[in-house]
């Protein structure tokens, strides 16, 4: 029923890690989710595989797909509540296939110049998508932006990016916080890290998943 699509033009900006997180967060919502697998080094893939040895935690999906995938995303649509598609970070066919076809495009990048660098060649690809797919909605969303107040980083990125009118800014920041990257590597998204750390700071990576989908799911 909805494809959110995780892509952007650079590796390592967070995107397998929401992925799994969102991933967790709907299937705990009752969503029937699938994460479709579309990157070569299989990030998801492996962590569905840990997902596989815990019990008692709601299930998610996950195939893996290559190459044009925009049939596949749409047989798939027709099946499950929501589609999570992760790709590789770079323009690849994967991504504008994916994009075609998707509802909503979520692109995270660091607070960094390295990172906004990358940015116009995503809006023009995105652009180029929107032709075809006038549906679909962007989201640039800051991640593993710095906790400490003090340092203004992500201030300053939301200054330049504000202006970004094909993609809309995310009013949810995500900050660098283990939480976000401990639970991965077991299996788990933060919202079922939280619970089995009891630690606030892992509430808090928690709430940050919940407030993104609520955002984009209420623009999509
Ligand atoms: N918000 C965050 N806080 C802390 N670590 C993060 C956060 N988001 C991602 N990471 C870490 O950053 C690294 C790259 O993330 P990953 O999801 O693999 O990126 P990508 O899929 O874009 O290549 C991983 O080690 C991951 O645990
Ligand atoms: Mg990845």
């Amino acid at each position: 029923m909805t494809i959110l699509l995780i892509g952007a033009q650079k590796g390592g900006v967070g995107k397998s890690t929401i992925a799994a997180s969102v991933a967790v967060k709907l299937a705990h919502m009752n969503k029937d989710v699938c994460i479709v697998d579309a990157d070569k080094q299989q990030s998801l893939s492996k962590w569905h595989q840990y997902r596989s040895e815990i019990n008692d935690i709601p299930r998610v999906n996950c195939v893996s797909a290559t190459g044009n995938i925009t049939a596949t995303l749409k047989d798939l649509n027709e099946r499950y509540d929501v589609l999570i598609v992760d790709v590789a970070g770079r323009d690849s066919i994967e991504m504008r296939s994916a994009m075609i076809i998707a509802d909503v495009l979520i692109s995270p990048l660091r607070p960094s110049q390295a990172d906004l660098d990358t940015v116009p060649h995503l809006l023009e690809i995105f652009e180029q998508a929107s032709i075809m797919n006038p549906k679909l909605k962007g989201f640039l969303v800051q991640n593993m932006c710095p906790t400490l107040p003090s340092v203004k980083d992500a201030d300053k990125a939301a200054e330049v990016l504000g202006d970004t009118k094909l993609m809309k800014l995310s009013e949810i920041r995500l900050c660098d916080r283990k939480g976000h990257r401990d639970g991965f590597g077991y299996g788990y998204g933060v919202e079922e890290w939280k619970k089995e750390t009891g630690k606030n700071s892992d509430a808090k990576a928690a709430e940050e998943i919940s407030w993104l989908i609520s955002e984009v799911l209420e623009n999509a």
